[in-house]
């Protein structure tokens, strides 16, 4: 079976890991700009203040990616390279930069799918509050508006947001993300609440602007799997999945949120202020949602906790994605298993949960469209006589590819996948040292781009549209 014609293999990337450019043209400070230089914070020190360049070498990624055969390409747009304060006024340089992205792209025939918010915020709505404050929902309307009119002639994808559970619950939970806040569960609950109602005015936004393109949200995709058949632990994964999984996905699709979590909020003085009018929003705006976005790594194996929560450790290495820790409400923790699999940095690799994920979505959700918007495999690439070659990568990239094929085949409505990512970029918490592109970069000179095994591994695998995977 080879990918139908009308599903896209692409790549992606996200402005603050790749662009750098950090106060060229009239760019804003955002939030990671600041965040990043709090000592500690991130791994050396490391921040996206040159990144991989990408500001002044577009045009040569994007040539690397036509040389791949690259059908689509999906980045974000740096909210305070557009609107340098949040909510005043344009910086045409800003337009200017992503225009020429937009059409680079175009030249070479590959489609762009442009993500709105990939977690730069602008530094001055941060310090009004960020996703606490609701000024963040309207100036993020205003924002999108702005990026509809100015790029929506050519642009036909858009998606709101990337993962609000991790910005959410890095920012307001495990104090890991900016605005570096431990263990406030009320503020965490209104952030995603505000960002729900931003995004469903968003998209009504843009449906009455009759672009006739397409709108949706990404988010993680990390299914809750009891580690094994004890009642107490499926109970665990149940809850797992009410809080990680229905309370994200829920008013998008459902255009409500789940009654299970809503219950405990209101038990626990955990209810985000929300007006009637917001909920109205949420509910009107979810039939016109046209797909969603899926970023897959891995799946969650739960147990019950039994440990107290003050135990709960929110160190930076606790944040980057390891099993290991018990949930901020301390009735489960993630375990690793011995009989799985996983990568240098502790991830789990399970195409075969991600296919039981796909059924279980359909199961809740229906046929909604799917874009698998991330996937890919963080590793420190092994390089032999100065060729880099990724072959873990490759494998990882098939047996995902291969999971898709078959929920496809089982009438799932998966309509394209983009790997993560495109080209070597920074891991927000990990430094360059993590890497997950088909293409190279060569911090030591210059930041020289070089193809790895798994471009041209990549390139045929669009050529034959993934006939032998
Ligand atoms: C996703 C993000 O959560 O995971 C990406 O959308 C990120 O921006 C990716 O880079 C991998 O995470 P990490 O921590 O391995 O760099």
């Amino acid at each position: 079976m080879r990918f139908p014609k009308d599903f896209l293999l692409g790549a992606a990337s996200a402005s603050y890991q790749v662009e750098g450019g950090w106060n060229k043209d009239g760019k804003g400070l955002s939030n990671w700009d600041v965040f990043s230089k709090i000592p500690g914070k991130t791994f050396e020190g490391t921040n996206g203040d040159v990144a991989v360049d990408h500001y002044h070498r577009y045009k040569e990624d994007i040539g690397l990616m036509a040389e791949m055969g690259l059908e689509s390409y999906r980045f974000s747009l740096s909210w305070p390279r557009i609107i340098p304060d949040g909510d005043g006024e344009i910086n045409p340089k800003g337009i200017e930069f992503y225009n020429n992205i937009i059409n680079e792209c175009l030249k070479h025939g590959i489609v762009p799918f442009i993500t709105l918010y990939h977690w730069d915020l602008p530094q001055t709505l941060e310090e009004d509050g960020g996703w606490i404050n609701k000024r963040t929902v309207d100036a993020f309307v205003k924002y999108a508006n702005t990026c509809y009119r100015a790029f929506g002639d050519r642009v036909k994808h858009w998606i709101t947001f990337n993962e609000a559970v991790v910005f959410c619950d890095l920012g307001y939970l495990k104090g890991a993300h900016p605005p570096g806040i431990e263990g406030d569960v009320k503020k965490y609950f209104q952030a995603t609440h505000n960002v729900f109602t931003a995004h469903a005015r968003a998209v009504e936004d843009y449906k009455n602007l009759r672009q006739f393109g397409e709108i949706g949200i990404t988010h993680v995709f990390s299914p809750a799997f009891s580690r094994d058949d004890s009642e107490d632990n499926k109970l665990a994964a149940y809850h797992a999945n009410q809080y990680g999984m229905s309370w994200y996905y829920d008013p998008v699709l459902k255009g409500s949120y789940p009654e299970y979590v809503i219950k405990d909020l209101d038990k626990n003085g955990w209810t985000p202020d929300w007006t009637e009018e917001e909920l109205k929003i949420i509910e009107l705006a979810a039939p016109k949602n046209d797909f969603i976005g899926l970023n897959y790594y891995q799946p969650m194996r739960v147990v019950k906790n039994n440990e107290a929560v003050e135990k709960r450790d929110n160190s930076r290495e606790k944040s980057t994605g390891e099993p290991g820790n018990s949930s901020f409400d301390g009735v489960f923790r993630t375990v690793k298993m011995e009989d799985k699999k996983y990568t240098k940095w502790g991830w789990e690799i399970a195409p075969d949960a991600f296919l039981e994920g796909l059924r279980i979505l359909k199961s809740h959700y229906g046929d909604i469209k799917l874009y698998v918007t991330e996937n890919g495999l963080g590793d420190a690439d092994p390089i032999i006589e100065g060729e880099i070659v990724d072959v873990p990568r490759i494998k990882y990239i098939e047996e995902h590819l291969r999971a898709i094929k078959n929920a496809i085949k089982e009438g799932i409505n998966i309509k394209g996948y983009y790997a993560w990512s495109v080209i070597d970029l920074l891991s927000w918490l990990n430094g360059f040292k993590k890497q997950y592109g088909f293409i190279y970069v060569d911090h030591k000179d210059n930041l020289k781009r070089k193809k790895k095994l798994s471009f041209y591994w990549y390139k045929k695998v669009i050529e034959t549209r993934g006939e032998e995977i």
